[in-house]
């Protein structure tokens, strides 16, 4: 039995399929099914989502693997490491999905603060009385300053959305240089964590899980925030002290929270579901059709490359 390709998902669009006639066989089975096990030891190539954890183990049942695929930028949940010890290639989709996924922040953040499911849920419920001086007000974003954690394409594309809005971007960065960000509609200082977390009425998050960001937003990084502040995460949920936002939220010190990710997804700490203030999203970052079939074709491109 020979399996060049081993997938969890037939992803969107043609790419999958196409590569699988240039490179047969490929064989599509659930991530951990006992189809999956046993092709394991005879695959070359495994594609999986960023839902699916591999683990050096796993490496070790997979002696002819060259190259492992996620459909994800992120890869915070592949043994990076092992891979490089043993030449296996890590292809992930960078650069095709940055404009979905600051949009999603976006509309996290403007959910939040326009408190946009609340009125959904208020005209819905047959309730609504009218229109009311006071009804669901909410934070105005222009003038305030936007904290940005993460100076790549994402963070880039977050500013340029907040600046849209008439906020002040500003940049943290895991390289801790100092110095000015382009973001394409201007410059924006890269300030210390500390600084930045002084003054942003917004913090959004658009850096990697990694051993320098895991944690980084703990209970007193969040309690540093201006009363009222808003956190947007759209990176992944390990970056931030969940339990922390939500005591600072239950205290009032912080004005909302927009989630699309989560620390161990998609189960949620379940103190979220009854936690006020918050839009909480299903990981929808890149679900656009075009980003999905673009990520597709990043994907297999990388991993013919590696098949050879
Ligand atoms: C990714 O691809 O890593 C993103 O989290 C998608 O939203």
């Amino acid at each position: 039995m020979s399996i060049r390709i081993l997938s969890t998902s037939p992803l969107v669009g043609p790419a999958l399929s196409q590569l699988g006639s240039r490179f047969p066989d490929l064989r599509i089975a659930a991530f951990r099914s006992p189809e999956w096990n046993a092709a394991l030891s005879e695959a070359e190539a495994l594609v999986v989502m960023l839902s699916e954890p591999l683990t050096e183990a796993d490496l070790a049942a997979a002696p002819k693997l060259k190259a492992i695929g996620t459909y994800s930028v992120g890869v915070n949940h592949l043994p990076v490491k092992a891979c490089q010890a043993r030449g296996i290639a890590v292809v992930n989709t960078p650069g095709v999905l940055t404009d979905a996924t600051a949009d999603i922040a976006l509309a996290l953040l403007l959910a939040l603060t326009r408190r946009v499911a609340e009125g959904e849920a208020l005209v819905r419920s047959g309730n609504w009385k009218g229109w009311a001086p006071d009804q669901l007000l909410g934070p105005g974003l222009s003038g305030k300053t936007c904290g940005i954690l993460g100076s790549g394409p994402i963070g880039q594309a977050f500013a340029r959305r907040a600046w849209a809005l008439g906020m002040t971007p500003v940049f943290w960065d895991r390289s801790q240089e100092g110095g000015v960000v382009d973001f394409g509609a201007g410059q924006a200082p890269r300030l210390p964590l500390a600084e930045l977390l002084a003054h942003s009425a917004v913090l959004s998050l658009h850096c990697p899980l990694t051993d320098q960001t895991r944690g980084l937003l703990d209970r007193a990084a969040l309690a540093s925030l201006p009363p009222g502040a808003v956190i947007i995460n759209t990176a992944r949920g390990g970056i931030l002290d969940e339990n922390a936002a939500m005591d600072l939220l239950a205290s009032g010190h912080l004005g909302g929270v927009g989630l699309d990710v989560y620390e161990g997804e998609p189960r949620l700490n379940p103190r979220w579901l009854q936690t006020s203030r918050t839009v909480l999203l299903p990981h929808l970052g890149s679900a656009t059709v075009e980003t999905r079939e673009a990520m597709a074709g990043l994907l297999c491109d990388g991993l013919a490359s590696s098949l050879g």
